[in-house]
């Protein structure tokens, strides 16, 4: 099978050879060789078979149900009719990408007591191929290699330096030379970002790099790139609380320069007084660092969030590519963080050339092309001090969901959120380590906060309502936009509405003129990329967020896409969505032309009333059920929003089996496997009592209400708000 391989290195240089003479031109066309589709990520495709004229004859080709009612995130890598993908907690799967036949699937023993510290879901976003190898890391953090024929662990490594810490892992790997490199997750505990490059045939480790420094009285830090950026933290900063800078997405290897360049995370806790109380830049937070793939060394580094305030990371998607800029053909990279800029730098050093503002913003007030700097404004920002609003909101400009980059037209394509936050601190709160969401700041999003601001003690109320923000509050709370974008000057060239802030799939752009992406509302959609044109809509009833990517086997393009709810706020199932209508199937889901409808999974249910709780246990006091309230929304609410249809169970409605088993379920981890931590670590039998009789008091609230909803001929699903992220 020498030549299979050879094939692949044709087009994967970098992927084979660790070639530093490739070169990130190569755009994907038959085979889809990285997530992101070509080794700069473009998600591009030269393909053209399926264009504007023929679009309309898209149907499906085949589907294969993953079992899960989880988020997927992951965008597939399909190499010569073979594809592979990741799925929950990082199992990963090999079809036969003409047909769908499973070849292989691999899930790994994952410690699922991880997801105490996941915030943001059991998700993976990818595999990387190379050698003959399938990379992939586990929700737990273990870097894997799998045989690519059978599926077989060829190694496995742990990628996690301390594990009595909140660490997990969801982004895809990537292969960078002759290592693969993974990022940590979980600045929202008490984690410290790095980065673990393992040697690609035996997983040794070969290098790690922090994002972050460790505390001074520790003795010299791990490596030398910290000693600087030690200086920009106070001495007596949270070290106990790891500072954050977790690399948990983008990680971009540049053959052309041998850098690999690593987009890091927020810092931890949030607020840079609470974290670093002197302030500071705290580097590398919210930066891109271009490591040397040989050493791990750091060659440059260009910091997009000095000191961050608001949760703003760096790990959002970048996209390696080549343009004229002022006048000079450049290797540019191009990248839009949380923080509402599109940067366009010189991949070779870190150049600035461009920062333009996709969205309205109010913790910097542009950036000075001369130093790179932003021009903080911490009179509007800085919430220590008071409430403020502040824009962009935490779930960013941009999150995680690809955008592509069109080298045709020379637009970046993707969804841009523009929303603000209500920051506030918390009294009483104090970060702790291994804590969910470890924050003594409470975020609120505009998108909500008229509805929400009647609800907020008067003084809280009245100083937000105060900030001159609110006028851009009433102005447009929040909007969500698939756009097309000039990044070198920032300008839109068109747009489109999606549904809400929760709603913003990946992108992909071809030759055939056309972007696809995929809704929350179940439908994957293409348009024409000059216009912005809807031509065909497809519905497939089940919640898409991951980027479509395309390839072709046997002379015939197909379009694939991961489809399931999830991610940010996975317990919160926005209405408008598929998974509130017909449940969340996860599923690949692979189109052709002239294929056949997709077949779609029931729709659910009404609403039924919630069943009549058990009576509450002899002693309970109404003290107790506030105690179970207190514990309920420190340990259990990442999880259960205990909203009508969230895919995690509303708990509101327990069956009285359910009721009778609580104690097992909670404390001894009698549905483990599935997600539900055990807690008697943690928790006491009198603390699960005290759980368990709020959720008695509150499941007989709702069932009374329900009931009369019900004798009034009222639906029982309630608009309720989005997301309230008061941890
Ligand atoms: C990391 C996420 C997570 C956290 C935190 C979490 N749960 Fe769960 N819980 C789940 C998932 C996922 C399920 C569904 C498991 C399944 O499908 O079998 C579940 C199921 C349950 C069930 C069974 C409900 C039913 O109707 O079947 C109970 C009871 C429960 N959780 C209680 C709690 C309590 C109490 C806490 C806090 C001490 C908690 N959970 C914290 C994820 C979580």
């Amino acid at each position: 099978m020498k030549s299979f391989w050879g094939a692949f290195c044709l087009l994967a240089l970098a992927a084979c050879s660790g070639g530093q003479d490739a070169k990130v031109d190569g755009l994907a066309a038959d085979n889809w060789v990285t997530p992101g589709g070509d080794v700069g990520k473009s998600h591009y495709s030269t393909l053209a078979d399926i264009n504007r004229d023929n679009v309309n004859k898209l149907g499906l080709a085949w589907s294969a149900d993953l079992g899960t009612n989880r988020g997927l995130e992951a965008t597939p890598v399909v190499i010569d009719g073979v594809m592979y993908t990741s799925g929950v907690a990082g199992r990963a799967y090999a079809f036969d990408a003409a047909t769908g036949r499973e070849i292989w699937r691999y899930e790994p023993q994952v410690d699922m007591q991880v997801n105490r510290t996941a915030c943001c879901d059991m998700v993976n976003r990818g595999v990387a191929v190379a050698r003959g190898k399938v990379y992939v890391a586990t929700l737990d953090g273990w870097m894997v290699a799998l045989d690519a024929k059978t599926g077989k662990p060829v190694w496995r490594s742990d990628a996690v330096v301390d594990r009595s810490r909140g660490d997990n892992s969801t982004g895809a790997p990537e292969v960078a030379g002759d290592v693969v490199v993974i990022g940590n997750a979980g600045a929202e505990y008490d984690v410290r970002g790095y980065v673990s490059a393992f040697d690609l045939e035996t997983g040794k480790l070969v290098w790690r790099f922090f994002t972050v420094p460790r505390d001074p009285k520790l003795g010299p830090q791990d490596h030398p790139d910290l000693e600087p950026a030690l200086k920009t933290w106070d001495p007596d900063s949270r070290w106990d609380v790891g500072g954050g800078g977790t690399p948990w997405d983008a990680i971009n290897y540049d053959p052309e320069s041998g850098l690999v360049l690593v987009g890091t995370g927020n810092g931890g806790p949030y607020a840079v007084s609470r974290r670093s109380p002197k302030g500071g830049d705290n580097l590398y937070l919210g930066s891109i660092v271009a490591l040397d793939a040989k050493t791990g060394r750091l060659k440059w580094h260009y910091q997009e969030t000095p000191g961050d305030n608001w949760d703003y990371t760096s790990t959002q998607p970048m996209i390696l590519t080549r343009m004229k800029v002022d006048g000079e053909e450049r290797p540019v990279v191009l990248h839009a963080p949380k923080n509402g800029f599109l940067y366009v730098l010189d991949r070779r050093d870190g150049k600035l050339l461009r920062a333009n503002a996709l969205v309205r913003m109010n913790w910097a007030n542009g950036v000075d092309m001369k130093t790179g700097r932003p021009n903080l404004t911490p009179e509007s920002s800085d919430y220590t001090n008071g409430p403020k609003i502040v824009f962009p909101a935490s779930p960013g400009a941009r999150n995680w969901h690809p955008a592509a980059y069109d080298p045709e037209t020379g637009l970046y394509i993707g969804t841009v959120q523009d929303m603000g936050n209500a920051i506030y601190m918390t009294p009483g709160r104090k970060p702790l380590a291994r804590r969910m969401l470890n924050n003594d700041a409470a975020l609120l999003f505009t998108s909500d906060l008229e509805a929400i601001l009647p609800t907020l003690p008067p003084p809280l109320r009245d100083a937000i309502a105060a900030r001159p923000e609110m006028k851009w509050v009433k102005e447009n709370p929040a909007s969500t936009e698939l756009r097309a974008i000039d990044p070198l000057t920032g300008k839109t060239r068109w747009s489109r509405p999606m549904g809400g802030w929760q709603d913003r799939g990946g992108a992909l752009a071809t030759a055939g003129g056309l972007v696809f992406q995929g809704s929350i509302d179940g439908h994957l959609r293409a348009f024409d990329k000059a216009s912005g044109k809807l031509l065909k809509e497809i519905d497939t009833g089940t919640a898409i967020l991951a980027a479509p990517m395309t390839y072709k086997v046997g002379g015939t393009q197909y379009v694939a896409v991961m489809a399931a709810w999830g991610g940010g706020g996975f317990p919160y199932v926005p209405p408008y969505s598929a998974a509130y209508r017909r449940g969340n199937k996860g599923r690949v889901l692979v189109f052709r032309l002239d294929g056949g409808p997709v077949p779609l999974p029931p729709a659910l249910p009404p609403l039924a009333v919630a069943p009549a709780p058990p009576r509450q246990a002899p002693g309970v006091t109404p003290q107790t059920i506030m105690q179970g309230m207190t514990l309920f929304f420190g340990n259990c609410a990442l999880c259960h929003s205990n909203q009508p249809r969230s895919i995690t169970p509303d708990l509101r409605r327990m069956s009285e089996g359910t009721h009778a088993a609580f104690k097992e379920i909670v404390l001894r981890g009698l549905l483990l496997p599935n997600g539900m931590p055990r807690w008697d670590d943690r928790l006491s039998e009198k603390d699960v009592d005290a759980i368990h009789a709020y959720l008695i008091d509150l499941q007989a609230k709702v069932r009374a209400e329900e009931l009369e909803k019900q004798k009034r001929g009222l639906p029982l699903d309630a608009p309720g708000l989005t997301i309230l992220s008061n941890y």
